[in-house]
């Protein structure tokens, strides 16, 4: 931890600080081990899609959320704009307002504004961006009686750190936007959402938002836009493997898919090797490609809306309201801790 919590706040509270998140991102040395198990490992290659948010993929996020194709954001953002207000009454007065995997936060705004009316709020947003995170300390930072703390970290630690931040009696907002869930296989959504309910105490919130299964056209258009933007993200990866790791792949020779699942309900990101080749990630790392053979990237789960009630009741929460997008399929629905 590079800075203490406690002086953050009281700096927040006065001019506007210099932007220094707390935590301790992912090191070079975990990334490369990833790589080289995922690379290496028997049948279907992949990588972690934590690894598509360097400050380039972070860049290339914020680009894709105002494509016309990608949908989920607008939809995410309409809905907190039409519910902020139902969903500061059903929180009742949180002082410590936490987001995991923030990103530039431009969607916060809305319940934020709503919820610093009552009383001061601390807000800290989650991600292991540090880019994104400083994006998010710029565009709320304004925001009256909202003091940032900007944590760089993984969900679940940053969670933790976050919440010993929480003041004596007072209740939590946890907002987990953008159907960031559906990156989880099923066991380790129920496992992280689990883990959230232990984290957490009675009375306190978890505002989750989900993509809902929608016609295949749409669904696949938003992960392969017609512009490349997501194809950009995508490939960025390997661009990031040469960058940080010293690996030589030839972005040319492979290609962005995005498919559907119909039965694992989930659209598949993948890089696909358009020929025979050796890659090399770094000084003792070969890996070979055959010609059509695929990294696996991303998964994006896609749900309906009893899925979202079975698991918060299933990992111990109450699923106490639920609000659907009609324009672009896509809900949110407040989880409270029992
Ligand atoms: C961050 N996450 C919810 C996005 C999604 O839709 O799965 C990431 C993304 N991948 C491609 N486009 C956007």
């Amino acid at each position: 931890m590079r800075h203490s919590a406690v002086s953050k706040i009281s700096s927040a509270q006065g001019r506007k600080p210099a932007f220094q998140p707390i935590g301790d991102p992912i090191s070079i040395e975990e990334f490369a081990a990833d790589v080289r198990r995922g690379l290496t490992k028997d049948g279907q290659k992949e990588l972690y899609s934590k690894y598509l948010y360097d400050d380039v993929g972070s860049a290339l996020f914020d680009v894709i959320t105002t494509l016309p194709e990608y949908g989920l954001f607008r939809a995410d953002a309409r809905l907190l704009r039409r519910h902020s207000a139902s969903l500061a009454a059903a929180v009742g007065r949180p002082s410590l307002v936490i987001e995991l995997g923030s990103g530039s936060g431009s969607k916060t705004r809305w319940i934020l504004s709503e919820l610093a009316v009552k009383q001061p709020i601390a807000y800290c947003p989650v991600d292991i961006s540090e880019a994104a995170l400083h994006r998010c300390w710029l565009e709320l930072g304004y925001i009256d009686s909202v003091s940032i703390i900007p944590i760089a970290q993984s969900y679940l630690d940053g969670m933790d750190q976050a919440l010993r931040l929480r003041p004596a009696g007072t209740s939590v907002l946890v907002l987990f936007l953008g159907s960031t869930i559906g990156n989880f296989d099923p066991d380790r959504a129920r496992e992280f959402l689990t883990a959230v309910r232990h984290a957490l105490e009675p009375g306190d919130v978890f505002y989750l938002s989900t993509d809902l299964e929608k016609d295949l056209n749409r669904m696949i258009a938003a992960y392969d836009d017609p512009i490349g933007a997501t194809a950009a993200f995508n490939l960025n990866l390997l661009a990031r493997i040469n960058r940080d790791l010293g690996g030589n792949f030839d972005l040319s020779q492979f290609r962005h898919e995005a498919r559907y699942d119909t039965r694992a309900h989930r659209i598949e990101m993948h890089l696909r090797s358009t020929r025979n080749q050796s890659v090399s990630v770094g000084k003792d790392l070969a890996v070979r490609f055959k010609r059509g053979e695929t990294i696996w990237t991303e998964s994006s789960y896609k749900f309906q809306r009893h899925d979202i009630r079975e698991l918060a009741h299933a990992t111990g929460f109450k699923c106490q309201a639920q609000w659907v997008d009609e324009e672009w399929p896509f809900a949110q629905s407040v989880l409270r801790v029992l």
